[in-house]
């Protein structure tokens, strides 16, 4: 399979993400919790090309929802990452897509068609960003960093612990950013313009691609005890460079 090759179909999907009107017609899930029909257009679209390109391999999309995968090899898309971004047009949102197989996440491509940006990686060799190889940032410290946070805005009853948990790590980095897009927030962190990002629920689709790339670029992604994520679960995360690691951990 050549990256290029599902570099060249995500980016197709632009058309979908420029279309206006169809981010206005919206569908609610939950406590703010939308679907436009750019990202059901998107998926059906995805689906349908790799589908078509590699019959073999299944699907885990976030709009048919978590469910048993019974292969070992299967992609796993976000189709639009930071939908309530989208909805009002805050032009910060992205297509993630990761390719799964036998444990690990072995590609992943993160697409921002508002800058035409493609962070792209597979394993074992390097993350890029539109074929520059990118690296995550050398802070020794928190104090060095500024901080990704993510506010799991599904799951409201999560937010009195996790705005602690901001509080402390705002108490030790140089600042906090809050963007609604965590595949992207995690694509920062692989290129060093964040030290690291955290959200404590996170789905498959919304870190797939993006810990890959972090790791790809030299940092770590963990739960918030250290321990790896599931690829069929929802779960905390913690990525950083690595080197602030243990004391963003520790924070959490
Ligand atoms: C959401 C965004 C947001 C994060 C949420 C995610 P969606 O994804 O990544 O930044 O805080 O937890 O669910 O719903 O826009 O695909
Ligand atoms: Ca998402
Ligand atoms: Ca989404």
């Amino acid at each position: 399979m050549e990256i290029q090759e599902i570099i060249a179909l995500v980016k197709r999907t632009r058309a979908f993400v420029e279309n206006r009107e169809k981010a206005g017609h919206i569908k609610t899930k939950g406590r703010a919790d939308y679907v436009t029909q750019v990202d059901t257009d998107i998926q059906a679209f995805l689906f349908r090309e790799l589908r078509s390109r590699f019959p073999d391999i299944q699907f885990l999309g976030e709009e048919e929802g978590l469910h048993e995968m019974a292969a070992d090899t299967y992609w796993i898309l976000d189709p639009i990452d930071g939908t309530t971004n989208l909805i009002h047009d805050y032009q910060h949102s992205v297509v993630s897509l990761g390719l799964y197989e036998k444990g690990r996440i072995t590609m992943g491509v993160i697409y921002d068609p508002f800058r035409e940006d493609v962070y792209y990686a597979q394993s074992g060799q390097g993350s890029f960003l539109n074929g520059t190889p990118i690296h995550v940032s050398e802070a020794e410290t928190l104090s060095e960093t500024i901080i990704s946070v993510g506010t799991s805005p599904y799951d409201r009853e999560l937010a009195e612990e996790n705005f602690r948990r901001m509080q402390r790590v705002f108490d030790k980095a140089q600042d906090i950013r809050r963007t609604g897009a965590a595949a992207l927030d995690l694509a920062y962190v692989a290129c060093g313009r964040t030290g690291g990002f955290f959200e404590p629920r996170l789905s498959p689709w919304d870190f797939a691609a993006g810990m890959l790339l972090v790791e790809e670029a030299g940092g770590t992604v963990t739960d918030f005890a250290g321990e790896p994520l599931s690829f069929l679960r929802k779960g905390s995360i913690a990525a950083s460079n690595g080197k602030v690691h243990e004391e963003l951990l520790g924070a959490l």
